[in-house]
């Protein structure tokens, strides 16, 4: 069974990503810092299922010291990691200019240098398997920009110049990095969202309606398969069409 690490994989869109991995037949470890009542759940229904597994690693993300031993840790107990999906993030919202810093430097540290490393401990095995793949969650507001997420948007947008880079440097190894940038969906980073926000979303896609965690999770599930094989490097935008 292929080993694929999905990080805040225990809620939202991590959880419905860890989900559909599974019951594609993969063992996915999902790593945050809290073992949530509906990952447990899952994990039950996904054992009732045989076929994946689904497993939980507590980590602190922002804690970058513990990355190199976390992946080693995972790596002896489970075999060969297979995949990785950067999916954990915080979506502080904020006006730049009042922004407290220490909220810029957490945004900055979980988005962007905790799956930068966590890629970098991870990828080392897969140049020497010759296989691997790597899903980056970006958003489409690191193309299409939102007042008050400036500093969030930074973030995502880093992730896909990341994507692009590290798949010309692995691609000849056999590894491919893709991103996906999801719309708005319906999870606790958005549970602000006021209803005329929502509306507005809505009536902004192109669908007029708004993406859903599974329409995510698929989009991640055909990246880490075989059918995705010769796709790298690129952004596959799920969002209804609200950037359309
Ligand atoms: N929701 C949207 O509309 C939307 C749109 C576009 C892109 N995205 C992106 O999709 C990804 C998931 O978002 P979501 O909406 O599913 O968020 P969410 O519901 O808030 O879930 C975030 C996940 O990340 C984990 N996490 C947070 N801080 C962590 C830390 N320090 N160390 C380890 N894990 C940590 C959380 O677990 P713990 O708190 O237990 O650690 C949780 O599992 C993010 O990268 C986000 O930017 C979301």
């Amino acid at each position: 069974m292929r080993n694929i690490l999905v990080t805040g994989g225990t809620r939202g869109l991590g959880l419905g990503i860890a989900r559909r991995l599974a019951a594609s037949g993969f063992r996915v470890v999902a790593i945050a810092r809290t073992r949530t009542e509906r990952f447990a759940s899952a994990e039950l229904a996904v054992e009732t299922c045989d076929k994946g597994r689904l497993h939980f690693r507590f980590g602190d993300l922002t804690d970058l010291a513990v990355l190199p031993g976390m992946v080693k840790e995972i790596r002896s107990e489970f075999g060969p990691i297979y995949g990785l999906v950067n999916n954990a993030g915080v979506g502080t919202a904020g006006v730049l200019a009042t922004m407290k810093d220490t909220d810029l430097e957490h945004l900055v540290r979980l988005n962007v240098t905790a799956p930068l490393m966590l890629t970098k401990y991870v990828i080392r095995s897969m140049m020497s398997q010759g296989d691997g793949r790597i899903v980056n969650i970006s958003s489409i507001v690191a193309n299409t920009g939102y007042s008050g997420l400036s500093v969030y948007s930074a973030t995502k947008a880093s992730l896909t110049g990341f994507t692009r880079s590290l798949a010309r440097e692995v691609g000849p190894l056999g590894i491919t990095v893709n991103a996906v940038a999801p719309g708005f969906l319906d999870t606790d980073m958005t549970h602000t969202l006021t209803p005329p926000e929502r509306a507005k979303i809505t009536r902004r896609s192109a669908l007029h309606r708004m993406a859903e965690i599974e329409d995510v999770a698929n989009m991640v599930d055909y990246l880490v398969s075989e059918k995705a094989r010769n796709i790298t490097g690129s952004v596959m935008t799920v969002d209804a069409g609200n950037s359309a």
